[in-house]
Formats: C-alpha cells, sequence, structure tokens
C-alpha cells in the first residue's frame, strides 16, 4: 500500500497538472506558502464558497452578508488583541540558520508516539487477522500503553507551557526530548521568542506622515466594527447573524501541507449575535448545524470529528473545532467559538462608542454575546479534493484517476463530447452545449479518442459526459455516461436540461439541510 505521504505527493501533482492550484509566482522560484487557483480550482472554490453563502443567508431569515475591507484602521487589531497577542513561539537552529515554531516541534515529537502505536496496533491486526480486537488492543497491550504513557505525560506539559505561555519551558521540553533539527541534525537551538504573524505596511505617503497598517489576519472583526450599521439599516433583530467571504493573511513561520497552511488565504465566518445567557443554545445550535453542512456533501461521515477545547481562550466560554481527516490525519477545517461580549466590548473600550443593542422586548441596551463560525475556503477545498481523488483499478490492466467530487462542487457539470470530428458531430455537440451552457458549466471536447476523453474528464472531477453519435443527427438522443459508475444511458437531448438538474443543482444539497 501506498504510503500516506506519496498519495498526498500524488494528489498536489494532480492538482497542478490538470489546473486546480499553481505555486504562486512559479516562475521566479514560487513564493513560500501562496497559492493560486487554475481554471478548475477556481470553479470548485466558487461552488465552495457558494454552498457556504447560499446556506448562510438564503437558508436563514436572519443572516445577512457583508463585504468589508481588508484594510481597517490599526486600532481594531489593538482592541482585538492581535497586536499583542497574536504571537507564535519561534525558535531558530544555530547551525542550519533554520526557524521553527516550536509548538510545531513538539507536536511533530507527539506526533511520533501516535505513529508508534498506530505501527503496533497495524502489525498486531496482520497477525490476527478478522479476530483482532482493536480497543481491546489499545487497552491492554503493554508497548502501546507504554507509548500512549509518554505521549500524555509529553502532551500534558506541552499544553500546560502553552497555556501558561512559558515560552523556557517550550525549550526546555526541545532539549528533554532530544528534538534536532530535521535538516542539521543539531540541537543547538536559540532560546525560544514571540512573533507576531500579522503583516504590516503603510498608508499613506511619508510626506503626509504614514500610518502602519495590517492586512487584515481574520475577516471577523469587519463585521463586528459594522454589526450595528447592519443592524439598524437592515432592521435586525437579536438574535441575527452577519456573514463574509474573503481574504486573511498571516505571516506563518511553518508552511507547509500545501494549501492547509497558507499566508494568504480565504475565510467564510458568520457571527451570530444574541441575548447574554442564550449564547450555550445557539453555540449547541450552530456545532450542530455546521457539521450537518459538511456531512451533506457526502464525503463520508466517519472523515469528520469534533475537537472540544478543554482550555479556553480567555474571552470564550465555549469551542470547539470540526476536523476532517486529511492525508496527514485529522485536522481543523473549522472553528466553532461562543466568544462572549468581548470583541464589541474591547471595541466599545477603544473607539469610546456606544455600540450596544437596544432590544425592544427586554427595553434595555446591552452588548450582544457572539458565536463565531469560522471555516478557511482553502482548507475546505483542500479536504474535498483529497477526498475525491480516487487512482482506480479498473482490472485487466487498466487504471483512472477519478475525482468523485459530489456534483453540486464539481468545477465542470457536463463535457459535449462528438464521436468523430466530422459528418456535423462536432456542430451538433456545439448546439448541444450552447443549450445547456446558460444553466451547466459544461466543455466541448473533440480532441483525442472517446476514451481519453472520458478519462480527462474524470481526472477533472466532471460529473457527466454527453456522446454525440451518428444516431443523435437520426434521433436527437446521445449517450449520457456518469462518472462514478461509468454507466452509460441513452437519452433525448431535450431532457438533458431536466436530468442534470436533478443531478448537479446546489439545491439539492442546499435541501439537506432543512
Ligand atoms: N475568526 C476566528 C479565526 O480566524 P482561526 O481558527 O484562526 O479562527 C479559522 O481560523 C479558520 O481559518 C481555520 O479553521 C482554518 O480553516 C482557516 N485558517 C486559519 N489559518 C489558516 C492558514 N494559515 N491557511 C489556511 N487556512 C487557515
Amino acid at each position: 500500500m501506498a504510503k500516506q505521504e506519496d498519495v498526498f505527493k500524488t494528489i498536489i501533482a494532480h492538482a497542478k497538472e490538470y489546473g486546480f492550484v499553481f505555486q504562486s509566482s512559479e516562475i521566479y522560484d514560487g513564493l513560500s506558502a501562496v497559492y493560486d487557483y487554475g481554471q478548475n480550482g477556481v470553479e470548485l472554490k466558487n461552488n465552495i464558497k457558494r454552498y457556504w453563502w447560499e446556506s448562510m443567508t438564503m437558508l436563514h431569515d436572519n443572516i445577512v452578508g457583508i463585504d468589508s475591507a481588508i484594510f481597517m484602521h490599526p486600532t481594531i487589531w489593538k482592541a482585538s488583541g492581535h497586536v499583542d497577542a497574536f504571537n507564535d513561539p519561534l525558535i531558530d537552529n544555530r547551525d542550519s540558520k533554520k526557524r521553527y515554531r516550536a509548538d510545531v516541534l513538539i507536536e511533530d515529537e507527539i506526533a511520533k508516539f501516535d505513529e508508534k502505536i498506530n505501527k503496533e496496533v497495524a502489525k498486531a491486526a496482520k497477525r490476527f487477522g478478522e479476530s483482532f480486537d482493536e480497543t481491546m488492543f489499545r487497552q491492554t497491550n503493554p508497548r502501546v500503553l507504554e507509548h500512549q504513557k509518554k505521549r500524555d505525560e509529553l502532551h500534558t506539559r506541552f499544553a500546560e507551557a502553552m497555556n501558561a505561555n512559558d515560552l523556557n519551558e517550550l525549550k526546555q521540553i526541545i532539549l528533554d526530548y532530544e528534538i534536532v533539527d530535521p535538516i542539521s541534525g543539531t540541537r543547538n537551538w536559540t532560546d525560544v521568542r514571540q512573533f507576531n504573524l500579522m503583516f504590516k505596511t503603510e498608508m499613506g505617503s511619508t510626506a503626509d506622515g504614514a500610518m502602519d497598517v495590517y492586512l487584515r489576519p481574520e475577516t471577523a472583526q469587519g463585521i463586528f466594527v459594522n454589526y450595528l450599521n447592519v443592524q439598524k439599516t437592515g432592521r435586525m433583530k437579536i438574535p441575527f447573524g452577519i456573514a463574509q467571504i474573503g481574504k486573511a493573511f498571516r505571516n506563518e513561520i511553518v508552511a507547509r501541507q500545501f494549501i492547509f497552511r497558507m499566508r494568504e488565504f480565504e475565510q467564510m465566518e458568520m457571527q451570530f449575535f444574541v441575548r447574554p445567557g442564550e449564547e450555550m443554545t445557539y453555540f449547541e445550535y450552530w456545532r450542530n448545524w455546521r457539521m450537518k453542512w459538511h456531512k451533506a456533501l457526502g464525503l463520508g461521515d466517519h472523515k469528520y470529528r469534533f475537537h472540544d477545547h478543554e482550555k479556553l481562550a480567555h474571552y470564550a466560554n465555549a469551542a470547539t473545532d470540526i476536523e476532517f481527516e486529511m492525508p496527514f490525519g485529522f485536522k481543523e477545517v473549522e472553528g466553532i467559538h461562543s466568544r462572549t461580549d468581548f470583541d464589541l466590548s474591547q471595541h466599545e473600550k477603544f473607539s469610546g462608542k456606544k455600540i450596544q443593542y437596544f432590544d425592544p422586548e427586554l427595553n434595555k441596551n446591552y452588548t450582544p454575546y457572539v458565536i463565531e463560525t469560522s471555516i478557511g475556503v482553502d482548507r475546505m477545498f483542500l479536504s474535498v479534493f483529497c477526498s475525491c481523488y480516487e487512482d482506480q483499478d479498473l482490472g485487466n490492466g487498466d487504471r483512472r484517476v477519478v475525482l468523485h467530487f459530489p456534483p453540486a462542487i464539481a468545477p465542470v457539470k457536463c463535457a459535449v463530447l462528438p464521436l468523430v470530428k466530422k459528418d456535423g458531430l462536432p456542430d451538433k455537440a456545439r448546439e448541444i452545449q450552447h443549450r445547456l451552457r446558460f444553466d451547466f458549466t459544461c466543455q466541448v471536447d473533440e480532441k483525442d479518442s472517446i476514451g481519453k476523453r472520458y478519462r480527462r474528464q474524470d481526472a477533472i472531477g466532471t460529473p457527466f459526459c454527453i456522446t454525440v453519435d451518428h444516431q443523435t443527427l437520426e434521433d436527437n438522443t446521445v449517450t449520457l455516461r456518469h462518472r462514478d459508475s461509468m454507466e452509460q444511458e441513452r437519452v433525448s437531448v431535450d431532457d438533458l436540461e431536466k436530468i442534470l438538474s436533478e443531478k448537479v443543482s446546489l439545491n439539492g444539497l442546499l435541501k439537506k439541510l432543512l
């Protein structure tokens, strides 16, 4: 069986080869942790965003959207805590001159224990075959228990150091566990220091007195500072939500795992404003609703899990992550936080403006509490892409690479393929495409054998191929090929719009959420 690492490399290569994701500035040797989306990638990304946006703003009467600017007044970031506390703990290796995140080095060490445990389990599963009881084995095998004990000890020490912001202790853990630089192989480490993740630039010319501004590290603050504008102009009543999709920027130190951790990325965030004291009801609602949104895509329920935070940030009174099983393990795709009235109160304090809500039912003013759902578009893209990728053995030495995208978010919905490039078949194919293109992204492909063209469409995840042959000219029927089953059926050209819209429309997906 191929190693997960190799599978991931193959998936990344496929994303490039088929126009989904390119390294930014590639002809200049690339810019680390920055990526561009190609012709198919942008369609998939836009469809993911549309699914999120419509599920928020169209399925909820009390949620509206905004699009706030990337640049904001610098005091916003002071108020939100990002200037003082949006830091990563950094450590340098004096020999390789490379810089690392101290927490990531330790997390990797923890993952090594997990790997050892998984190896033991895999070995035993092979040895015992069908009679293998994994739960029992994990609870009783002495080697597994030993690794687990060491893992838990390290994890506890690490969590305590992170929570206490104890940089000396982080360094001490690195020394005690003899963690070496993967490049130099040495333990010649500097002290651990904090590094702020925000990108800073200047606004206005120096003569005018330039002002330091930041590229926003999250879209959420644009919602907080506009919440009263939206509430008043939209006559919104609590509870209500504001949704936004937009770019965010973080100067990530450890950039790896392709588009999982980027320096420029996109977020889809929704802040839901509620009465103080009612936040837990809405936290539960959004926790469940967001999981339902993910699972409706049909990528496999077992690939998701919640990770409830035990230790909460000082401004939160509940928090959970939705994690997805990536080729490199379960990883956070979305965060759901009950953020109390922290952000709004901070903005009130720093701006000196009253931004309380008047509740007509209670006849009083208060600062609303906020539930936040925050998902990375790029991480969502990665989870969809990785889980839909299959290098499929078709028997008799035949293989195909297929992307089993949920049809509603597939970049191209259908391809019309004239069987041969003559006898008027290409013209008929164009005629069909011209009918379909108002509702569906639809390509015509005439080049190469029909088999090769099917493979090309499979490789970009097109759910339907429509083959035009000589019979089409006689009776106006075509062959409709289904991507996943590869089954073919003969259907009338006049029925294509109806058949396709039933299978590929976003509405079908949205209806699953109600
Ligand atoms: N407003 C809350 C907030 O920004 P976060 O957990 O820092 O919370 C939310 O980020 C989501 O944004 C994450 O769950 C992840 O999907 C995405 N995200 C964060 N940093 C990212 C990065 N460097 N690259 C890609 N996506 C990122």
